[in-house]
Formats: C-alpha cells, structure tokens, sequence
C-alpha cells in the first residue's frame, strides 16, 4: 500500500510539474500557452511575444555567436548578452595595453566601438510546421537510412520552393525526437561592433567556484551592437554600415523582480533530453556521468596545482580551466541530482503508468508493448560502448591539449599520399595558422603531468582491448605512467613550437609525414584512435540508430497515451519561451535560499587580489557611500542577482528575463547547482535559472562604467506596480 501511495505521489508531482516546465515553440503560444501564461500573471498576448506579420517580441532577440542568446536593447541595434558569451571576443580585442578583460571597455562614440570579427547575431524571421512536407512518403517499415534519405530529399525540395528574401537563410530542424518539423527563415548579421563590458571582477566575480552556484554575485554582461547595411539588411563588416534598426527592442525594468513575478525566458536553449527512459537517465546519472567526473577531476587537480604555483601558467589557463571546469561541475551536479530527488523513481512510475495504460487499450498494446523492453536492452547493449566512447575521448582527447591537437591533424598526417601531395600541402597554412593559436598559451609541464594522470586513469580503468592493455603496457616499461609521459614529451615534436615549426616550415612533404607519423604522441593516438574505431565506434554506429528508432516512437506514444499532458519538444538551439516566476527555493532540509541577491553579498565575498574574488575600487566606494541612484530598490539596497523557475538550459546564455509587460528585468546566466539535472528530469521544487538583475547591469554602465549616455538610446520604464515595503 505505501508503494502504492508513493507512485501516486510521484504521478501528482508529474502532473504539478507541468506547470514552469517547458521551452515552448513561439508560434504555439497561442495555442499550447497562453492561457496558462495569462494566469500566471502575462499582460501581453501570444501575438505580442511573436507574430511573422508584424512586430513582436522575437524581432529582438537574436541567437548570439551560435551558441548564445542575445537581445536588442536599443532602436539602434545595442546588443545585451553575458560577459561569458562576449568573452572569446573580448580577449581577442584585448591587447597589452588595453586590456578589456582585465579592466573592462566603455566606447565614448559609435566610432569606438569595436568590430568583433566573425561574431553573429541571427535572428528569426518567422517558424513554420512543415511536418507533413519532409514526412511525406515515410512509411512506418521503411529502414531508418531510407527514411532519413527521403527526408533529406523532402527538405532539399521545400527549401527551393520556399520563398524567402536573399538576405534570408532556411533551416529545417526535427523536434520530438523526429515526429515533427519546423522550418525557420533567419537573418544573421555579420558586422557586430563590441560596445562595452565590466572588468572580469564584475563580470566573472565568483569565477569557477561560485560557477553553477545560488547565492550569486556575478556582473555577467556585455553590450555589442549589430550593423546593417544601408536598406538595414546582413552585410560583411564595412565601415559604411549603420547601426541595425530591429522590428523590436526590450524595455528595461527599473523596478526588477519580486519574489512570485510572472517572468518569461525567451532565447535559444541547445539540448534538453526530458523524455528519455529510466534506463538512459541512469546511464548517464549512474555510469557516464561519474567517469567524466572522475576523469575531468584528476585533469583539473593537476592544473589547479600548477596555476596555483606560477602566475604565468594561471593566465594562460583560467578560460581552459573555466571550460573544462563548467562541465565537470554541471554532471556532479546533474548526477547528484538526479540521485537525490529521485528522478529514477518519477521515471519508474512514468513507465509502469504508461505500461498500464497500453494494456488496456488493444490498440495501443500491439504497438507500443516492446518499446520499453527494448529500450532497456538496448541501453544495457551499448552501455560498455558509451562508457568507451566517453572515457577515450575525455581521458585522451579533451582534457589533454598534446593528443587532443594531434587528433585534430590526425587525418592530414595519415592522409598524406605521396602519388598525390597537392591536399596536404595546400592545407599546410591552415595547420600552421591553427599550431599558432595552439601554442600561445600551452605550457608543456603542464600538459605533461595531465597525460601522465590520463594515461593512467586509461590504462587501469579502461577495457583491455580497447587499448588500455597496450597503455599500461607501455607505462610498465618505462617505469611508469609518469616516465612514460615524460618520454614523449621528451621526443615528440608537438611537445614545442619551434621543434614542429622548423619541420613544417623547412622539410619537404614527404619527410614532414614520415617526422610526424614517427612522432611517439601521434603514434599513440593513432593506435588508441585505432582501437576505437574498431572496437567502439563500430558498436555505437549499429545500436545507437535503433535506439534513435525506437526513442522515436517511444516519444509519439507517450504524446498519444498521456493524452491529458502538454509536451514541448525538447531543446534543440532554437528559439523557445520559458516562463514561470521569480522564486526562491529550499536546497536542503532546513535551509531557504532567497530570490535576490545584493551588493552587500558582493562585498560579504571580497577576497582582495584573490582572481575569483576581488572587488575594484570603484565598486567598493559606490558601495561605501550607497551611491545607488535610480537603481536601487525601494529599501535601498543594489539588487545583483535573482532566480526564477523558468526552465532554461546551456543555450539561454544571455536570454532575456521579460516581465508580465516585457520589459527586461534580468539576463539569464546560469542554473543553481542542485537544479542542473533539470536537462533530463525538470523539477519545479529545486530547478531555478540565474539572472543578472536588469537595474544591476545599468547601475555598472552609468554608475561604475560612466558610460551612462548609452542609456539615452534605451527606454527605461518605472513604476508600473507599486513597491510592497
Ligand atoms: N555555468 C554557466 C554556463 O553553463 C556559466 C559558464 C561560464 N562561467 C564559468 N565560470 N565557467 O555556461
Ligand atoms: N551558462 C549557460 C550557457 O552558457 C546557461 C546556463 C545553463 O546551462 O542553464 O548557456
């Protein structure tokens, strides 16, 4: 009877959850969301938020960079996204002497602002369900090569039928796992100009420790402007451009957020995976997820060693740490997770829930009765495959820059061919040009203890045949896994610059593909990829399409069975709204976390002259002397950072928080830690998205960055609700 109650428990949670979850499809709204959205507290229609025909919502927002979100914030084309998504280019615009990651940027005038080469904004244009067009002539028997190949077919043929303006780019996605499809007409602006940015002490503060974390003190912006051409249409950079005028842009709140606001994410969230089966999610919670943690955990400690004893090393690898460190933290904290609010359980009562309902229905029982079945043998079938796949690629080539490189050459060297030498000349630059960049910030030591450490994590964890018998082999002869790395650094021509330059630059071609395959890290890899592609490879490549088969429909049943349920369709970087209320949350027996975080918390953290913890003068004084304006709440504190349930994912990066009225009131940032399993298992209770608070952001470019007359070209809005007190 207890079981019995629990399940019915876990159902009513399912059902409860419908509620904030979800990254809906903008042209749905009206259909799927409006109302819900009104009860929650929108003043705006589904029309509002996107319409094709006229101006809406989604004319200002714009998928930034390609991996990032961003937003109009101005008629003439100012961009607001976060300091992490400006930051590739904020380096690259830095120099020595005026080095804006360091010290941050304010452009006085429009001829000051920056060209960022080869950042992008995109935006979209306008969403079609075009499901039946590229499912047209799939039949349910058909091999899933045949059926992909008809609809590449179908996709191919209603891309040229389908009119858009030559500016304008086609793109055809599949959502639900492949049941439907939508197409989106885009535009994406090439000459986008760097504005402004705080210095990392604002706009990183916090850095890697307090990454993923809630409560939060981050400044985490930058402002951009997209350039258009003279009739407001794409073009390459050009200095006759003139600022994009955008269908839209986004008020910005002075008055912020209250805790039980309405508040709406909209932006481009990359991948979300919420209806996958028990056994996937505890493949990646229980077996891959802990691998990768552990791997990524030793990598990181012997950074972390080094960074911590010569500031050198630390400046060359605080943004490689920070990106290898952002994932390892999101899977403890997605494994944990789904541990302890007992995802495994929902998901067990989902399937037996769904198991019950086909057997009474004939129909249904007939076609859908082998799924889950399946499905978990099949996850039982490529399990030791995904943990190979996942423990070679992170052990040997993500976190370890001296294979990691010479698998990115890999096919260039073995692909030389002496009858025919032209290929492997001709992209001779290319791989000089990609050595430069390497080698600017690499510190051999360094990377010489990180693959000693991976080579044994490979070598004693790892399955035999999948070559880790060969690598603890080799450690065993030379004394260890550390003489073995010793060894190749020693010898291997990629261990330094100079050594790989003087054979690129002066031996022919022949003699440069006879160094290099010679070369004892590239024969390492080359063996260990070897035995991947024959060993691992192989066995992915045959399950995972069945497994894509049978998820598939697995997906279009549990839309048909769980008729009562509303499904969005997971991630899949384009354009979605979320939305939910700003709210705070209870982590743990006992503990509340509030929604908001302030200035004060900022300076509760100041570590002087420590990198994730500093504070500059300037903050410290406005602080001092309260020096807040118009900006800060009506008790007189400096809002910093709040949280929502809005469901978000790595993509929202730089999404616009949008109130009742859609006005700005945050920039998305991050997820708190307990929550991150929310990509495979949303959990209203715990799962909050980060938010810089909008009035924070103006607050450091007129207050702290003096740059206060970008604010003349931004509309302001007060008092639109009376403030509680
Ligand atoms: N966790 C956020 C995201 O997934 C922020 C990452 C950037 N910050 C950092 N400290 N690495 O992208
Ligand atoms: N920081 C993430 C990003 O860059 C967003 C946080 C998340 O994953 O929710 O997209």
């Amino acid at each position: 009877m207890q079981k019995r109650f629990f399940l019915l428990f876990l159902l009513a949670l399912l059902c409860t959850a419908a509620s904030s979850q979800g990254m809906w499809i903008p042209s749905l709204l009206e259909k799927q969301n409006e109302k819900e959205m009104k009860a929650l507290g929108l003043k705006l229609s589904a029309d509002d938020i996107y319409a094709p025909a006229h101006s809406s919502i989604k004319d200002a927002i714009c998928q930034f960079d390609g991996g990032c979100t961003g937003e109009m914030i101005s008629p003439e084309g100012l961009l607001l996204t976060n300091h992490h998504c400006g930051f590739d280019a904020i380096q690259q615009l830095s120099t020595l002497e005026n080095n804006f990651v360091e010290n941050g940027y304010w452009a006085k005038n429009r001829s000051s602002e920056l060209p960022a080469e080869g950042v992008t904004a995109m935006f979209v244009s306008r969403i079609e369900d075009v499901t039946l067009v590229v499912l047209q002539g799939i039949t349910d028997g058909m091999a899933e090569r045949e059926r992909q190949s008809q609809i590449d077919k179908n996709i191919a043929s209603l891309k040229s039928s389908t009119k858009k303006e030559k500016w304008e780019d086609i793109e055809v996605r599949p959502f639900y796992n492949g049941n439907q499809y939508y197409m989106f007409i885009t535009q994406t602006f090439k000459d986008v100009r760097f504005v402004g940015a705080p210095p990392s002490s604002i706009g990183k503060f916090g850095a890697d420790t307090d990454n993923w974390v809630w409560p939060r003190h981050t400044g985490d912006f930058s402002i951009f402007r997209v350039y258009a051409d003279k009739d407001n249409h794409p073009a390459a950079y050009s200095k006759d451009n003139k600022p994009y005028q955008p269908g839209h842009f986004l008020p910005i709140s002075l008055d912020g957020a209250d805790e039980g606001d309405f508040s709406m994410v909209y932006g481009f969230p990359g991948a979300t995976n919420e209806y996958l089966t028990e056994a996937a999610i505890r493949q990646t919670g229980e077996v891959l997820d802990p691998a990768r943690v552990a791997i990524r955990d030793r990598a990181l400690k012997v950074m972390d060693g080094f960074m911590r004893k010569d500031p050198a090393v630390k400046i060359s690898y605080v943004a490689r740490y920070a990106s290898i460190a952002n994932a390892w933290k999101k899977w403890l904290g997605e494994m944990q997770g789904l541990k302890t609010y007992k995802a495994f359980d929902k998901k067990a009562a989902y399937e037996a829930e769904f198991t019950k309902r086909i057997q009474q229905n004939p129909d249904w029982n007939t076609r859908y009765k082998n799924l889950l079945p399946r499905l978990r043998q099949l996850y039982k079938d490529i399990e030791p495959y995904a943990l190979g796949r996942d423990y070679y690629l992170e052990t040997m080539i993500r976190n370890n820059e001296i294979l990691g490189t010479v698998s990115g050459l890999g096919s260039w060297i073995n692909g030389y061919d002496p009858k025919n030498e032209t290929e492997f000349v001709n992209k001779m630059s290319r791989v000089k040009a990609g050595l430069e960049g390497f080698y600017e910030d690499y510190h051999p030591q360094v990377d010489e203890a990180v693959l000693a450490a991976m080579m044994e994590m490979y070598g004693e964890n790892a399955r035999a045949e999948w070559g880790a018998a060969d690598v603890k082999k080799m450690a065993g002869e030379a004394g260890g896994y550390a003489k073995l790395a010793k060894n190749i650094f020693e010898q291997s021509v990629f261990a330094q610059k100079s050594k790989i330059m003087t054979i690129l630059e002066t031996k022919k071609p022949a003699e440069v593909a006879e160094a290099l395959r010679n070369d004892p890290a590239f024969k390492l890899w080359d063996k260990l990829q070897g035995y991947y592609n024959t060993q691992i490879q192989g066995k992915l490549q045959e399950l995972q399409p069945q497994i894509n088969l049978l998820q598939r429909q697995y997906m279009a049943a549990q839309m048909e069975v769980f008729k009562e349920k509303k499904f969005f369709p997971d991630a899949n970087s384009t354009l979605r709204l979320t939305y939910g209320k700003i709210k705070g949350f209870s982590p743990k027996d006992a503990v509340q976390y509030e929604f908001q975080t302030d200035l004060d918390g900022v300076m509760e953290k100041y570590i002087p002259g420590d990198y994730e913890f500093d504070v500059p003068q300037k903050l410290i004084d406005l602080w001092k002397t309260k020096d807040y304006g118009q900006y800060a709440t009506a008790d007189g504190r400096m809002p910093v950072a709040c949280i929502g349930t809005n469901h978000t994912t790595g993509g929202n990066s730089g999404s616009p928080a949008l109130d009742a009225n859609g006005n700005l009131i945050g920039l998305n940032f991050d997820r708190v830690w307990e929550g991150t399993m929310s990509d495979l298992n949303y959990d209203p209770a715990i799962c909050r998205n980060i938010m810089v608070d909008s009035r924070y952001i103006l607050f450091i470019v007129d207050k702290y960055g003096g740059a206060g007359y970008l604010l003349n070209e931004m509309k302001l809005v007060k008092g639109k609700k009376k403030k509680k007190k």
